[in-house]
């Protein structure tokens, strides 16, 4: 399938995980992809894998200089940038009374202003050169409900929800989509970290958390990031021309709205 040919995608903390899965799909459907990270030796390590459809871009969201000097980049690399996906983002857990304001603003910096801002730098783009782009952003269940430990991380996802439709019903006009994809719990390097503040706050040994909330979910495992390619190539297609400022769900069955 080349659903998505001619097109080039600049994909957002794409070096590993579900970014990585997005770019590969994206290459198999004949996109051109930007693996921009701020992990630079992995991002080159993950564009050399991909060949000539791949490029590695230096980029830290949390930087204005860095967003903009990233988007100019893919954009004279490529000719033109018609797909976004907003996916660096980092995890943060502590119970209310041991939030620090320092890791509020870190997480903040990247998942909140990181997503708003590279947006805010596409969007400029496709609307000076008359690009009618997609924008996907990632969301996640926890922007759908509160979670005990995991106040700050919820709330900025809950937040990239809220972008999305803000952003969404801004930016038709232009006829720049945005509209986000909400995973539930996806096996990978992330999670690996999510258990280990699940062992530290909930005293559970090393990879029980993540047993036990892979039994949870109404699929019967977690997800991978190979089960979110679907959405995420459908929502960059022609298939998609008339969703605006949605967020789906792809979750195993985790969260229904
Ligand atoms: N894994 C899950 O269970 C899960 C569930 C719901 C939502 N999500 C969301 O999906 C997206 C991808 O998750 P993942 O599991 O692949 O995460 P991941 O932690 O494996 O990968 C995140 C990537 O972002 C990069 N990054 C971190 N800070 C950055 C910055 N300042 N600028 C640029 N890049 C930066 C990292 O180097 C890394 O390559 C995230 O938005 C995450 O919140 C993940």
């Amino acid at each position: 399938m080349t659903r998505l040919a001619g097109k080039n995608a600049l994909i957002t903390g794409a070096a590993r995980g579900i970014g990585l899965a997005f770019a590969q799909a994206y290459v198999r459907e004949g996109a051109r992809v930007a693996i921009a990270d701020i992990d630079i030796a992995r991002a080159r390590a993950a564009a050399a894998d991909l060949g000539d459809a791949a490029i590695a871009v230096e980029m830290d969201v949390t930087r204005q200089d860095s967003i903009d000097a990233a988007v100019a980049h893919v954009a004279d690399s490529f000719g033109q940038i018609d797909i976004l996906i907003n996916n660096a983002a980092l995890f943060t857990a502590a119970p209310i009374t041991e939030i620090e304001r320092t890791d509020v603003d870190r997480v903040f910096d990247i998942n909140v202003k990181g997503t708003l801002f590279t947006m805010q730098a596409v969007a400029r783009h496709m609307i000076e050169t008359g690009v009618k782009g997609r924008i996907i952003n990632m969301a996640s269940q926890a922007g759908r409900r509160g979670e005990a430990l995991v106040a700050v991380y919820c709330a900025t996802k809950a937040a990239v929800i809220s972008l999305t439709q803000s952003a969404g019903l801004n930016l038709i006009e232009h006829g720049i989509n945005v509209n986000a994809i909400s995973p539930g719990v996806v096996d990978g390097e992330h999670w690996d970290g999510v258990d280990a503040f699940f062992a530290k706050y909930e005293g559970k040994a090393p990879g029980q958390k993540k047993k036990e909330v892979g039994q949870a979910v109404p699929y019967g495992r977690m997800g991978t990031a190979q089960d979110l390619t679907g959405m995420a190539v459908f929502l960059a297609s022609d298939d998609a021309e008339y969703i605006v400022a949605q967020t789906y769900n792809v979750d195993g069955g985790q969260w229904m709205s």
